[in-house]
């Protein structure tokens, strides 16, 4: 029997990567986001080209009830999930004190309460089914100090990769591996919602990555049981400078850079 795996965010980027990856492993999908028709469509693109069943689910997950009600939707089809991928995001430009409370609570629930409840809610019944693998898009902003202007997103990261090596040592024997994946700048509409799209274009080549290659390269860290994957021999160098460097040096640095160009 086929083993299913459900994606939020999965209308764009990495996580519709994600989605074809996943598909192209045999597994059924659920899929979620805010945008419908594009969920449809990825429906249909996926079910032409793969012998799998695609089940568009949308949501907005700053609503605090989304959680729960895709999972009794999920429930009410009679699906088994075995493999969960939360990778909706964003991030917030402005600085904290002038960004109203509203927008910071509705970015907490997308990128760290949606986060874990998703693995509250699946993670019994893959312990259950003997077999689950959950991948968090975390980011190489986790590992690396925070930036002004962007003050919760690097706290967020840094939550969902302490998040999924603690549930990677929880779920040890149990069939189930967690991992947390760090891409740094990769071609999606990430920098488009944002509004960096004119300053990350000047950021050299070196520092990009595809969709399509974070989504395989996450897809097979998950299935090998490692518990926190960087993506890129690029974005690993920088991920080793807070080891080598005195703090106050990489904060200045990651700060300088980061307002040049750009969140990641
Ligand atoms: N691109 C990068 O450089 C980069 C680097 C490191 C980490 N990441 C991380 O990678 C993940 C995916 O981002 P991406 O780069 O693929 O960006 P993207 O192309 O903008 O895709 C973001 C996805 O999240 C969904 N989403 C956003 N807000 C949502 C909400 N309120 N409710 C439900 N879904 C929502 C969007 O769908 P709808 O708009 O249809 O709802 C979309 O499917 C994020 O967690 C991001 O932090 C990205």
């Amino acid at each position: 029997m086929k083993k299913t795996a459900f994606i939020t965010g999965a209308s764009a980027g990495i996580g519709k990567a994600l989605a074809e990856v996943f598909a192209q492993n045999g597994f059924n999908l659920v899929l979620t986001a805010r945008r419908e028709d594009r969920l449809r469509e990825l429906q249909k693109s996926i079910q032409d080209k793969f012998d799998v069943k695609v089940y568009p689910l949308p949501a907005d997950l700053h609503n605090v009830e989304a959680p729960h009600e895709l999972f009794d939707s999920i429930q009410s089809k009679g699906l088994q999930i075995d493999a969960l991928v939360n990778n909706a995001g964003y991030s917030l430009p402005g600085s904290f004190h002038n960004t109203a409370w509203k927008d910071q609570a509705e970015f907490i629930q997308v990128l760290i309460t949606s986060v874990a409840q998703f693995c509250h809610l699946f993670l019994p019944g893959m312990i259950k089914s003997g077999y689950g693998r959950i991948i968090n898009v975390s980011s190489l902003s986790g590992i690396l100090p925070g930036s002004a202007g962007f003050t919760l997103y690097s706290g967020a990261k840094s939550f969902v990769n302490q998040l999924s090596q603690t549930l990677f040592l929880e779920t040890e024997g149990t069939g189930v591996n967690v991992t947390a994946i760090c891409p740094g700048y990769t071609y999606t509409e990430f920098h488009d919602v944002n509004g960096m799209r004119e300053s990350v274009n000047r950021l050299p080549s070196y520092m990009w990555m595809d969709a399509a290659t974070v989504a395989n390269q996450g897809f097979e860290a998950v299935m090998k049981g490692v518990p926190l994957y960087v993506n890129g021999a690029t974005n690993r160098f920088f991920a080793l400078l807070p080891k080598l460097l005195p703090n106050k040096r990489v904060l200045r640095m990651v700060d300088k850079s980061k307002a040049d160009v750009g969140q990641l």
